[in-house]
């Protein structure tokens, strides 16, 4: 992905509303509780992590992410002592991914927010969070799981005047029923910022997230589908944070990203927005999965593995 830090740091509003719905769902846990060290996989531009500090108030915060504009963002942002911005990828081997981040100690708790659904090797992920924690610590990842408007994205790519920048991505032999497309044609698998953009069997995709935990020493792994909405106080809003995470932005010729950012809003207005009758607010429909896993207390470290 290549999100742009300045644009997704004055947008992502709604990332910070998830990640405090989430804090909010698990106050009492943290009521009493003195919570030393966590980590934040994927971090962004750090304003999230700075709310992860406000709300466990934990004496080390190791904050890191693959990209390293936006670890130089947040660097520049969040000064603290107790936050460490790190570059490191969540799907690293254990040995990189553990000194990119420094890490010394295995922590009490690990945060994601927003982030799990960009990568491809879930297994990995799952068991390197498992190996940042100590025994009893706790994982809380929310990641996106669907949305409606996300088949525009598809749609898009399909148009004439785009299409032959998008025919090296893969394609699926999913046939179409989509109105957008015509019969027989074939979908492509990586426009999207997910591997496949079709909704994904809710309950399989809560069994496969079980099934990485208990594999990966959790126990008490809850996994969850979230439905909500969002609502942006006007279309520019909306605007700004769907361009600021547009993944498909890079195929583009940066003469043209411009040109085709307009007729990508003018599809989504057509198809999505038109219907709405809370002008000038815009409402976006989308799901999220919220895991919360214990790892459990007699495993062994397995910080060296
Ligand atoms: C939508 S942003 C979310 C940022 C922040 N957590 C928030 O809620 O605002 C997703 C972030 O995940 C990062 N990311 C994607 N894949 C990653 C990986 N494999 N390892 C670490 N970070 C990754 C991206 O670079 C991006 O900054």
């Amino acid at each position: 992905m290549n999100i742009v830090p300045q644009l997704y740091d004055e947008s992502n509003f709604l990332q910070q509303k998830d990640a405090n719905e989430l804090f909010t769902s698990i106050a009492e846990e943290f009521r009493n509780r003195k919570v030393k060290s966590v980590i934040d996989v994927g971090c962004g531009t750090g304003n999230v992590t700075a709310d992860i500090l406000r709300f466990t108030d934990c004496d080390k915060l190791i904050a890191f992410d693959k990209s390293d504009s936006m670890i130089e963002f947040a660097r520049q942002r969040h000064r603290n002592a107790k936050i460490s911005f790190q570059i490191a990828d969540i799907c690293d081997e254990w040995s990189k991914l553990k000194s990119d981040i420094n890490l010394n100690e295995e922590v009490d708790v690990v945060f994601s927010v927003h982030c799990l659904h960009w990568i491809t090797d879930k297994a990995k992920a799952i068991e390197n969070i498992s190996k940042m924690l100590k025994p009893g610590g706790q994982c809380y990842a929310l990641l996106f799981f669907w949305s409606d408007i996300l088949p525009l994205q598809e749609q898009i790519t399909h148009f004439p005047k785009w299409n032959k920048y998008f025919s090296h991505l893969e394609k699926s032999d999913v046939t179409t029923t989509d109105k957008c497309l015509s019969p027989g044609k074939q979908r492509r698998r990586s426009s999207a910022p997910f591997p496949v953009y079709l909704r994904s069997d809710e309950q399989a995709t809560i069994n496969e997230w079980k099934s990485l935990c208990d594999s990966s020493g959790f126990s008490e792994t809850q996994v969850s589908v979230k439905k909500s909405v969002f609502c942006f106080d006007d279309f520019t809003g909306f605007k700004d944070e769907v361009t600021s995470l547009c993944h498909f932005l890079r195929y583009i010729p940066d003469t043209l990203k411009q040109e085709f950012l307009n007729d990508y809003f003018d599809h989504v207005k057509n198809c999505y927005t038109s219907d709405q009758k809370i002008h000038p607010k815009v409402e976006l429909r989308y799901e999220c999965l919220i895991i919360c896993a214990t790892k459990s207390a007699n495993k062994e470290t397995v910080q060296d593995q």
